[in-house]
């Protein structure tokens, strides 16, 4: 049984993996998942709840009772929705609720790109492809910073560039599913690559593997 093919990108905040991800998606008839958007809409659940934050059976809660509503908070893409996602991702317990929604996202026909931290080491190893994005601290945050910009959204780029780097720490260092690349991943540093040069690398790669 040939399974639909399913693309790995991972990498640090900002890095570019849902940008990526899009377009590869697009490209080549496949469907994508932002995986952190999951994490981001557990994380607000728990909040619009009022659960605590640091409260891990809370958490699991959230994780666990998740549903297609969550996916459309208006609070996802806040700064403090990604730090409250980046600190209940070191959970096991809300890890292992979330498996299951990628596993069969990927699985369906026709395939999918999913983008996330731990897609080519722990969602599926056995990925066609697995892209490892990555780029400098403040390149990233400058990314960041001008997205935010751009949407309006009044941004210091230390704060950015400070909370970016500890939350990248966070997902670094945690013991369940940390972000490290695949071995078996490319590694794109993107510090001076445009979004349209990223693409063309790693639609190359890909195509190799498909
Ligand atoms: O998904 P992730 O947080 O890794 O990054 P993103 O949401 O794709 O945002 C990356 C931002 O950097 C977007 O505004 C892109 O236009 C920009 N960018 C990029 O994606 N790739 C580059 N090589 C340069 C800039
Ligand atoms: O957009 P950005 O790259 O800043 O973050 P995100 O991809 O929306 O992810 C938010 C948080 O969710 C991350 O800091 C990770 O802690 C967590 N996450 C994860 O642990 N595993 C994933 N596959 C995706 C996200």
């Amino acid at each position: 049984l040939i399974h639909p093919p399913v693309i790995a990108i991972d990498g640090p905040a900002a890095a570019g993996k849902g940008t990526l991800a899009r377009r590869l998606a697009a490209e080549l008839g496949l469907r994508h998942l932002d995986t952190g958007m999951i994490y981001r809409a557990a994380a607000s659940r728990l909040l619009a709840g009022g659960g605590d934050p640091d409260d891990p059976a809370a958490a699991a809660l959230a994780a666990q009772t998740l549903g297609a509503d969550d996916l459309v908070r208006t609070d996802l893409r806040a700064e403090r929705t990604g730090e409250i996602a980046s600190k209940i991702a070191a959970l096991g317990p809300v890890r292992a609720a979330l498996l299951d929604f990628q596993r069969s996202f990927g699985r369906t026909a026709p395939g999918a790109v999913l983008d996330g931290r731990d897609i080519g080491t722990v969602v599926f190893p056995d990925a066609r492809a697995k892209i490892f994005v990555t780029a400098s601290p403040e390149a990233r945050a400058l990314r960041r910073h001008e997205e935010l910009r751009g949407k309006g959204v009044a941004s210091i780029f230390a704060d950015v560039l400070e909370e970016m780097r500890l939350r990248d720490r966070r997902d670094r260092e945690r013991a369940v599913a940390p972000l490290r690349p695949a071995d078996d991943a490319v590694t794109l540093d993107t510090t001076d690559m445009s979004a349209d040069e990223v693409f063309a690398a790693a639609l190359a790669h890909v195509t190799s593997r498909l």
